[in-house]
């Protein structure tokens, strides 16, 4: 059976663009960015990105496009008899918990979008935070919404790869730029915006923590969307003729730019207006409406910003679903169409109660985290750093050199190069850092 591929390098590109560029780079890392050294921190970040980012999302390339099958075949195929196919359990189980709660942020996003659309967003003296924490811990708004965002999402990816994820990417990512440009320039043209580039962008080393350096870590495969093994799905799609270092280098690159531009967009609007930023989701469901507010036309501009963010979340999304559905299909588009409704809905339900953890669940409690925040941890602090310390082990160790031998030699002469370090970071580097990073995200590191 003929399986399903991109249409082009550049689809492939856009798509898995769209599935690093989310939640991550344009919603919590500005905020970070500004509280932890400004650009001194955007430095670090662009550092580890490129550090230890590109080698794993390279790494994750290397093992779905030499195969040519979804993540768990794919490990299945490169070390048959062994276990090594459960880093594929691993990341299926890993972005469908992920999806879980991505979801409910996303819904929430919708829902501020068609109120955006409607006209009942702004209002005059209102409350944001309140307003924002009435719409969370209403059941049903909190349900629906999340409802409509899984029903996009399966939308999309039930029409295939081609058909679906890269059409879909195809409009969304240039959107989402485009987007971007017309916010950056009115956020640019307030006076009074100096003060806010000036806070997001001068680089201050001293305040860059450890705790900081730490997170921008964690963060560096979070934003690349990497450990989860979506890109080894991703990219066994890919023609076998392509090189690989480029898409990935795009991806890298795309990603920290987005990452800026959401900054550039933020900071100077919130100081123009004198506001102060604040933490996680405040920023988008709180602050933007209230310095929207104030702005003339801030109604479109505020639903410009919704549009950008669902579609950075939904092409993010597709890419969760489509791991999990891959391993199913077999190549079979009518069977991928009806696993694509059944493991949404699957998915759908095991989110409902991170949906309900901020209003009739929230005391559900454990460890002094809500469903919603025990998803985000399990994810963020222990699988996706497992994911990732298992598939640079697996490449660096396991993955046959004659196979990665032959991809190597497609790459252009200054890749070519390189394989030599490649494989040392894989084995040594990035295992030791991946070790740090987990035992801090659990609090076990003595400092
Ligand atoms: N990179 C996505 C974001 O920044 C999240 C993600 C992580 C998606 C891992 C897929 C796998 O929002």
């Amino acid at each position: 059976m003929k399986s399903e591929q991109w249409s082009s390098k550049l689809g492939f590109i856009l798509a898995s663009a769209g599935s690093a560029i989310g939640l991550g780079a344009i919603w919590k890392f500005p905020n970070v960015v500004a509280t932890s050294g400004g650009g001194a921190f955007f430095l670090v970040f662009a550092l580890f990105t490129l550090g230890i980012g590109l080698p794993l999302l390279l790494a994750e390339f290397l093992i779905g496009r030499s195969t040519g099958k979804e993540a768990v075949s794919a490990y299945r195929h490169l070390a048959p008899g062994s276990r090594w196919h459960w880093i594929g359990y691993l990341g299926m189980a890993t972005c469908s918990l992920l999806l879980s709660f991505y979801s409910v942020v996303g819904g929430w996003i919708v829902l501020y979008f068609l109120r955006g659309v409607s006209g009942t967003l702004l209002e005059a003296n209102r409350d944001y935070g309140a307003f924002f924490g009435q719409t969370t811990a209403d059941p049903w708004a909190a349900v629906l919404s999340q409802a409509a965002f899984m029903l996009l999402t399966i939308v999309v990816v039930a029409q295939g790869v081609k058909q679906g994820i890269e059409r879909a990417s195809r409009i969304m990512m240039p959107g989402l730029f485009l987007l971007f440009l017309v916010l950056i320039v009115r956020s640019l043209s307030l006076p009074g915006m100096e003060a806010g580039l000036v806070y997001f962008l001068k680089p201050d080393f001293s305040q860059l923590s450890s705790e900081a350096v730490l997170y921008a870590l964690g963060q560096s495969f979070f934003c690349l969307s990497v450990g989860g093994s979506c890109m080894v799905t991703y990219s066994s799609y890919l023609s076998k003729q392509e090189p690989l270092g480029k898409p990935a280098v795009s991806v890298v690159g795309l990603n920290l730019m987005t990452s800026l531009m959401a900054g550039i967009a933020i900071f100077p609007a919130l100081f123009a207006l004198g506001m102060k930023p604040v933490e996680g989701p405040g920023l988008l469901f709180v602050t933007l409406p209230a310095v929207f507010e104030q702005l003339p036309y801030g109604s479109v501009f505020i639903t410009v910003f919704l549009a950008l963010f669902l579609f950075a979340t939904l092409t993010s999304a597709f890419s969760l679903l489509e791991i999990v559905v891959a391993a199913f299909a077999h190549g079979d588009a009518a069977r991928r169409r009806k696993m694509c409704w059944l493991i949404g809905s699957i998915i759908f339900a095991l989110g409902v109660p991170s949906a309900l953890s901020f209003g009739i669940g929230k005391d559900i409690v454990w460890m002094g985290k809500t469903v919603f925040d025990l998803a985000d941890f399990a994810v963020s602090n222990v699988l996706l750093p497992l994911g990732v310390l298992l598939i640079s082990v697996f490449v660096g160790y396991r993955f046959p050199m004659s196979i990665l031998r032959e991809e190597w030699s497609k790459m252009s002469p200054w890749w070519r190069k390189g394989l030599g370090v490649y494989l040392f970071l894989l084995r040594f580097v990035l295992p030791i850092i991946v070790l740090i990073v987990f035992l801090n995200g659990m609090n076990w590191l003595p400092f």
